[in-house]
């Protein structure tokens, strides 16, 4: 063989090796522990998003980019379009945790035990959800928090009756808690649409009980401008989508007329607000129709949650996909076609690698699709106790005044890349 063929042969192989080599787009390309190709197909960059996880995200290599603790590397080969949305360049305006107590005895029939409710603050002997709050804030860069809490616990279990006092003192501890650490923090209604079983404007609560609740909450927060006010937590099995679009323009309505014009409002659909069907069931289409008293739609998000385990419950130790083909992907694609944009503020999964990799994606994914993606919200940290004790658990483990991260929160959640443990001494 002539030396100008054995040459092109090398060539040809070390090129064909270099081509099985590659991480596809989205896919990992360092981190601690990492074993794998470290080179990017075309048209992906090899990002870090943390110490122990970098990807290829969409995009060409500039000088000043972001390296990998690992080796970073861009492909040479001729560009291709990636088969992605167009990328907005913008970083996702939130980043948070859930912080769960006050819902603790809902069910998803909407039976909520007054008693079963339990704040996760030191002085209810809870959690510290306020010590977590700052921890997150201070040492993750999280930048919003949502508060569960049951409909009966603020009315203390009489339907139709007024905000019930001593207990939402004891709610707004949490929420002064959150405000305190400078993030904004959603109002979340815990009782999947429903109070005892009947859900509200189609058999159960009117739509007028479901309104005043909203709006005594709406007035005693209308001058905090970083509230938002989450309608409801994951409606299911809804008999008629638009009666139910019309009990979430009661709620907004309510709402707005109390004086909360400048907060944004998170408007949920069926299916446990999932995501993945927002559209296909009829959700989007219907609660497209809900507006402000002046017609405009300025504020009112749809509120989505996505998990990333096997049947999208959040309930197993391990994840499957990253959502993005079949849920992020086809939303952020009607979300532009209609102008608006949504929040994800539930995910999460285990404390094991298969969920670092696929949340780290989903993440980066909906940062590339910014302009309509807000961001997310963990599930969950509060009065969970460690991942040893609840599967999806993100509450930091605190000794002393150090706080230290679950897996999944300092592998990507935590907006600052690597954030491990941090002192937040009060
Ligand atoms: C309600 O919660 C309390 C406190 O956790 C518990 O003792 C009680 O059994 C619960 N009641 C029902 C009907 O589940």
């Amino acid at each position: 063989m002539a030396p100008k063929r054995l040459f092109a042969l090398v060539l040809a192989l070390f090129a064909a090796a270099s081509v099985r080599a590659q991480s596809p787009i989205f896919g990992q390309c360092g981190g601690i522990g990492w074993a794998g190709s470290t080179t990017c197909a075309a048209g992906s960059v090899c990002t870090a998003q943390s110490a122990y996880y970098s990807q290829c995200l969409p995009g060409t290599a500039t000088s000043g980019s972001a390296t990998s603790p690992a080796t970073s590397s861009t492909s040479t080969a001729p560009a291709t379009t990636p088969s992605v949305p167009p990328i907005s360049g913008n970083k996702l305006q939130f980043a948070g945790v859930n912080i769960a107590g006050f819902d603790f005895g809902c069910n998803t029939d909407g039976n909520c035990n007054v008693s079963g409710a339990w704040p996760p603050l030191t002085q209810y002997y809870g959690m510290d959800g306020a010590g977590q709050m700052t921890h997150f804030v201070e040492d993750d860069g999280y930048n919003v928090f949502r508060l569960p809490v049951g409909w009966q616990f603020l009315l203390n279990g009489v339907l139709g009756a007024d905000l019930y006092a001593p207990n939402v003192a004891e709610y707004d501890m949490l929420v002064q808690a959150c405000l305190a650490t400078g993030a904004s923090c959603i109002i979340d209604i815990h009782n999947y649409a429903r109070w005892n079983g009947e859900i509200i404007g189609q058999g159960g609560p009117t739509n007028e009980q479901f309104a005043l609740t909203w709006s005594q909450l709406a007035t005693m927060y209308a001058d905090e401008p970083k509230i938002i006010f989450g309608v409801m937590n994951e409606p299911h099995d809804i008999p008629d989508i638009d009666l139910w679009a019309g009990s979430v323009q009661a709620a907004v309505t309510a709402i707005r007329n109390a004086g909360a014009n400048s907060q944004m409002i998170l408007l949920p659909g069926n299916d446990y607000t999932s995501a993945q069907q927002f559209v296909s069931d009829g959700s989007g289409p219907a609660l497209l129709g809900v507006t402000n008293p002046d017609g405009s739609t300025t504020g009112l998000i749809f509120d989505v949650h996505k998990y990333l385990d096997s049947d999208n419950s959040g309930t197993h130790l391990d994840c499957v996909t990253n959502n993005i083909d079949d849920a992020w992907a086809p939303l952020a694609t009607w979300l532009r076609e209609n102008g608006r944009q949504a929040f994800n503020t539930e995910t999460g999964g285990g404390n094991v690698a298969d969920c670092v990799e696929f949340m780290c994606q989903q993440i980066a994914y909906q940062a590339q699709n910014a302009d309509v993606f807000l961001g997310y919200v963990g599930w969950a940290a509060g009065n969970f106790g460690s991942p040893a004790e609840y599967v999806l658990s993100e509450g930091p483990t605190q000794s002393g005044t150090t706080w230290t991260d679950t897996l999944l929160v300092q592998s990507c959640m935590a907006p600052i890349a690597g954030a491990q443990s941090g002192s937040t001494g009060q």
